[in-house]
């Protein structure tokens, strides 16, 4: 595994895990957020034994961490301006994958290889029927991940003792799960607690009555991936909670009526930040939904807000994500040291629902969509 390291650092003498880069282009990205480390680490220069302490942190990790996407999480708390209540916990040993379940090419050495230079970062793909069949099949499973997830909600529970449940159904559907080492993504799904945005790393925090989480989850099976998310209540929510996570809801499902061929992917935000706007919510900016299918992310890029600059319009055989994040406070957001965490930047709470649609000829099928098995955890759907 070759990676490169940031001279800075090694100038530093910072550790060499956190130095990190898994190639010249990740590591010329990722200056502009790295170089705060760099101050940081002055700033904060460390008795030696606490330096000894963090090194040692780092080098029992279980695995490199690309620095694209942050330090590892050590025993010590970083310094930064937490936004809200949350803070981040101590992150289990990496899940193993059996030999049987067939890996995208990420899975040994945490870096897409196909993905990023694919034509389909371009060009919207229009899926064969073949193509479609599998898509049909993997989003069926990845529902079927969530809603086991969605069972062992509850106050006391750990997010890491979640992604054990997501990462083992997963496996005995025979699938994949994506985000594991994707980009270095250390665990097998997301999970959001209160003022996490998205991609909140599983860890030994139990939930905490009144919280709410979102977990999002992605399965690569037969070679296609299937992404699907939602917020879940932990215990009893207060009521501005519940008004945010229902019209999150409210705001994917309203989005999904409009998709059909020949309409602009950039009236999804218009559709979006309307209701959102209506109910004294924000959308958030800094992530979009996404084409999916046998690459994890890829074109069209499907932004959730208002006067976006989008392009194209949905043709029947296109699979793509709308996943909307709306925030309670303000659209801002702020990324956690671990490179992945993005929060609020007011500390207030966000909620997100995700779908992985199909266009057909007529309109759209919800390929993630609910099923009468799903539990019955919304009280907005009960009849
Ligand atoms: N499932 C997320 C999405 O909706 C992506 C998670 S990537 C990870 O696009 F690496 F953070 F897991
Ligand atoms: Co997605
Ligand atoms: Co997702």
């Amino acid at each position: 595994f070759a990676v490169c390291r940031c001279p800075k650092c090694v100038e530093l003498k910072l550790p060499r895990e956190g130095a990190a880069f898994c190639s010249q282009d990740c590591f010329k990205e990722s200056w502009g957020s790295h170089k705060s480390v760099h101050l940081k680490a002055k700033l904060s220069s460390p008795a030696p034994e606490n330096a000894g302490e963090q090194n040692s942190g780092l080098s029992n990790d279980p695995w490199l961490y690309c620095l694209r996407k942050g330090q590892s999480r050590t025993s010590k708390l970083p310094n930064f301006d937490w936004t809200g209540s949350l803070r981040p916990y101590p992150i289990s040993k990496k899940r193993l994958v059996p030999a049987h379940i067939e890996q995208p090419d990420w899975a040994i050495d945490g870096t897409p290889k196909i993905e990023p230079s694919s034509d389909f970062q371009h060009v919207v793909e229009i899926k064969t029927p073949d193509q479609i069949e599998k898509m049909r099949e993997t989003c069926r499973i990845g529902r079927e991940v969530l809603d086991a997830a969605a069972r062992v909600v509850r106050p006391g529970i750990t997010t890491d003792e979640i992604d054990a449940v997501v990462h083992d159904a997963t496996i005995a559907a025979g699938g994949y799960p994506s985000p594991l080492n994707y980009h270095f993504f250390p665990k097998s799904c997301c999970t959001s607690v209160n003022e996490v945005i998205c991609h909140g790393i599983p860890d030994a925090r139990k939930l905490e009555d009144g919280d709410i989480v979102n977990i999002d989850v992605t399965v690569c099976y037969k070679g296609v991936h299937g992404d699907l998310n939602e917020t879940f209540f932990v215990g009893n929510v207060d009521e501005a909670s519940k008004r945010l996570v229902q019209c999150t809801y409210e705001c994917l499902e309203k989005a999904i009526a409009i998709v059909k061929p020949g309409v602009r992917f950039r009236e999804i935000g218009e559709i979006i930040n309307r209701h959102a706007s209506m109910s004294g919510l924000s959308v958030v900016r800094s992530y979009c939904g996404h084409g999916i299918g046998e690459l994890f992310h890829c074109a069209p890029n499907i932004p959730h807000y208002a006067r976006n600059k989008a392009v194209g319009v949905m043709k029947a055989g296109q699979t793509f994500t709308i996943e909307p994040m709306i925030n309670a406070g303000v659209w801002r957001d702020r990324m956690w040291p671990d490179g992945w965490t993005a929060v609020t930047a007011d500390g207030k709470r966000s909620a997100q629902f995700e779908h992985t649609l199909l266009v057909t000829d007529t309109g759209v099928e919800v390929l993630t969509a609910r099923l009468p098995s799903s539990p019955n955890v919304f009280p907005w759907l009960k009849s």
